[in-house]
């Protein structure tokens, strides 16, 4: 593991063409409020899976939907892919803690209702059973697909949810605290599924956690969120090979060191 420089570029400076998202000088205020974040920067590479991390409120959810093109940033500019993003883009998706499921869709219709999307390009019968069939086995519910959100534990849902969004075959998957509400057990499973399964799909993922065991176990880098307004305050690169949990001494110490850096972040706010 390595501290790497901080990734933002300086505003001007050109967007180098192996970005999946580039953010320059972003800055977000709700309406009649004091800014969330400021001068925020970030460059996320394709296939690159980078964990922003914070303290509660500092506003990581609220910079997460603004690089997703659901919100519109005070000042700033995004890029997605090389052009300027304007709106949330058919090219990425979207994983929260709630697995917000349609109830009366089965779990084989959940997975495709994201590929009806107006934005969405329009496939083939053919194309969209089968991408509906990859993703549901690539999340391990082969077998299910004619359940119903109603048959289905927490953990599951939130599987569907996952092949939801991987139906889509994003370029970039927007994950905020996508198995908070899971048990340990389940949560664990679903960080090494989520690794594994955006590998296969070469796709680049944004997750938004307060958990650092979490981070340390899917991250190749670490973006550590704070103040007022939030900014990014420091960056790790996680260089370690997966399955991470083999490397328990490495992943100890850097526990360790990114515990202090949260901790001296919030006496200093
Ligand atoms: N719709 C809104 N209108 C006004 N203020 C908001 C709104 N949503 C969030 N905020 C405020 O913006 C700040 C950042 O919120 P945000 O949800 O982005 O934080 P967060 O880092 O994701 O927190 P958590 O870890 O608890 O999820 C908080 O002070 C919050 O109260
Ligand atoms: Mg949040």
């Amino acid at each position: 593991m390595s501290e790497a420089s901080p990734s933002g570029a300086k505003p001007g400076v050109d967007i180098p063409a192996d970005c999946a998202l580039q953010a320059e000088a972003l800055r977000f205020a709700y309406p009649g409020r004091a800014a969330t974040f400021d001068d925020i920067s970030l460059a996320i590479r394709p296939r690159e899976i980078v964990c922003l991390l914070g303290g509660s409120g500092c506003g990581k959810s609220t910079l997460l939907r603004v690089l997703a093109g659901l919100q519109a940033p005070s000042s700033g500019v995004i890029s997605f892919l090389g052009a300027p993003l304007t709106e949330p883009s058919p090219r990425s998706a979207l994983v929260f803690q709630q697995a917000s499921l349609l109830p009366w869709l089965t779990v084989a219709g959940n997975v495709g209702f994201g590929l009806d999307f107006a934005r969405q390009p329009a496939i083939e019968r053919a194309a969209h059973a089968q991408r509906v069939r990859q993703a549901i086995a690539a999340v391990g519910l082969a077998g299910s697909e004619r359940r119903y959100p109603a048959a289905l534990s927490g953990g599951m849902a939130q599987r569907v949810a996952l092949a939801r969004a991987l139906a889509r075959q994003p370029e970039l998957l927007f994950a905020d605290e996508p198995f908070s509400a899971l048990d340990a057990i389940t949560r664990a499973e679903m960080q090494s599924l989520l690794v594994e399964v955006v590998h296969q799909w070469h796709s680049a993922v944004l997750l938004v956690t307060h958990d650092i065991d979490e981070a340390i176990l899917v991250a190749d880098r670490i973006v550590l969120m704070g103040g007022q307004p939030g900014r990014i305050v420091r960056e790790w690169q996680v260089d370690l090979p997966h399955p991470r949990l083999a490397h328990a001494a490495a992943i100890g110490a850097l526990r360790v060191e990114i515990l202090a850096a949260l901790l001296g972040e919030r006496a200093g706010t």
